[in-house]
């Protein structure tokens, strides 16, 4: 008999060595082994809180758990449980205890199932990687806020995109700001998945009804700093909601950081030069010795990608299911951990090596006027004197069909030739250049730098806030 199998009672078959391999999550459920020691205490003060075992029981149970804890955090248990033939981590931890404690370890499992030790287990996991996500995306938010703020005394200038065409002047430090706030709100939506798997705590609900075992639900749920026990058994073992949750801001959270890597890649080709990787955040090539390449960009942006594919997986692996709990549901665990762990790991790497980007602020500030990025305030000049929004459209659209032709940029000729051709009286005073389009904005959120100093102290007001509350 296999003592790693914890069924085995109705059959007379051993089961077949490669399907039950086949069945196995071990490889990628090991990083839940913690979490799992957590539950199984939790459940040894549900047992005892009823009654269900003797308090020597339940100490003999715990020092198991202590021994278990210790073989997790040395590595030791890891390598054993590999060799095992256990199903998941739950098992492993299981038979472990049952042989460090042979008496004790029999009750361990009593009134628990796999199903509701999973879903609490999921849930642990869930608020400990959204804690450190949300730690990583503060972090880099207040990373892009502090370049911001050189960025903003330095007046450099960028000339924003779409489509990646020329659009209108910006000031870097509102492209930095920028991306401070995508993960601001990065941070915040891990904080949410956070508070959530603090609320229930399933552990408790057996495999699908609840148990005939008076467990002390609500000790169980205390210890695991939940607020109150689950209150329906059915739903509480086959929902993965936390996990997907988790999961759904990992992807986001990369989402961001793959929408500047995108960025920060181009403009550190030769023909921006707009900035520069440190020597420490790049590669060269094999083959061809003037390359500098941005690698930690470029696979960060792919691992996005990961995470968006693993999001979608998961979510189908849900999906369809009846209630309660199907087999499919572990395949879940695989890859919410693989990507969560991926996730993590590349936005670590983000904020490291956006500290590694050096900034060319003359080249940018340079061609921020390049592409007839003040037309638009010209435009707005004529609309500000009276001239209808469409005339002025028209009218600036060939000007700079006019001044392309002549490979020249707009000046103050245009501006005299605009104002008689919309047959206005006085002179038209417009921004010419990049530095007085960003000063001349007017409304709030805008790249107007006082407005952008604002936004900026705000956002970093709201960051302090959050890290005095200890989300940070
Ligand atoms: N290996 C399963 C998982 O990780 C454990 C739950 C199995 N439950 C069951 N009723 N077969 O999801």
């Amino acid at each position: 008999m296999n003592d790693q199998l914890q069924w085995g009672g109705r059959f007379t078959g051993a089961p077949d060595a490669a399907l039950l391999a086949f069945g196995s999550s071990l490889e990628e459920d090991l990083v839940l082994a913690p979490f799992d020691v957590a539950t199984s205490r939790a459940h040894v003060s549900a047992l005892e809180g009823g009654h269900v075992i003797a308090s020597a029981t339940a100490d003999a149970l715990r020092s198991a758990l202590d021994t278990v804890s210790g073989e997790i955090a040395d590595g030791t248990f890891a390598a054993a449980a590999i060799a095992s033939q256990a199903e998941d981590v739950h098992g492993a931890i299981d038979a472990r205890v049952r042989q460090l404690a042979p008496q004790a370890g029999a009750w361990l499992h009593a009134g628990r199932s796999r199903n509701d030790q999973v879903a609490t287990t999921l849930a642990l996991y869930a608020r400990d990687r959204a804690t450190r996500g949300s730690a990583l995306a503060a972090a880099t938010a207040r990373e892009a806020l502090s370049q911001a703020r050189r960025a903003l005394d330095a007046g450099t200038l960028l000339a924003a995109t779409t489509h990646w065409q020329p659009a209108q002047p910006i000031l870097l430090a509102f492209w930095l700001a920028a991306v401070a706030e995508s993960f601001a709100r990065a941070a915040a939506r891990f904080d949410r998945v956070a508070a959530d798997a603090k609320l229930e705590c399933p552990l408790g609900s057996g495999a699908c009804s609840g148990t005939t075992l008076p467990l002390d639900r609500e000790a169980a749920a205390r210890e695991l700093g939940f607020a109150a026990p689950s209150r329906n058994a059915l739903e509480a073992i086959g929902n993965r909601d936390l996990a997907l949750d988790l999961l759904h801001a990992v992807a986001r959270a990369l989402g961001a950081a793959s929408r500047a890597s995108e960025e920060l890649v181009l403009w550190s080709a030769p023909a921006f030069g707009y900035v520069q990787l440190a020597d420490e955040a790049s590669t060269g090539s094999s083959l061809m010795p003037q390359k500098r390449n941005p690698d930690p960009f470029e696979l960060v942006r792919a691992h996005a990608a990961g995470a968006t594919g693993a999001l979608a997986a998961a979510l189908g692996t849900t999906t369809g299911l009846g209630l309660s709990y199907h087999r499919d549901l572990q395949e879940t665990k695989a890859i919410v951990i693989r990507a969560t762990e991926r996730g993590l790991a590349a936005l670590a790497v983000f904020d490291r090596a956006l500290a590694y980007v050096r900034w060319n602020d003359a080249r940018m500030s340079a061609r921020a006027g390049d592409g007839y990025t003040v037309a638009t305030d010209i435009a707005d000049a004529l609309v500000l004197r009276g001239v209808p929004a469409r005339r002025a459209h028209e009218l600036v659209g060939a000007s700079v069909a006019r001044a392309e032709r002549e490979d020249r940029a707009l000046g103050p000729a245009d501006l005299a030739a605009l104002a008689a051709a919309a047959g206005l009286a006085e002179p038209l005073d417009a921004p010419l250049d990049a530095a007085a389009s960003v000063r001349a904005k007017r409304t709030s959120g805008s790249t107007s730098p006082a407005e952008v100093a604002r936004a900026i102290g705000a956002l970093e007001a709201v960051l302090a806030a959050r890290e005095r509350m200890g989300t940070a």
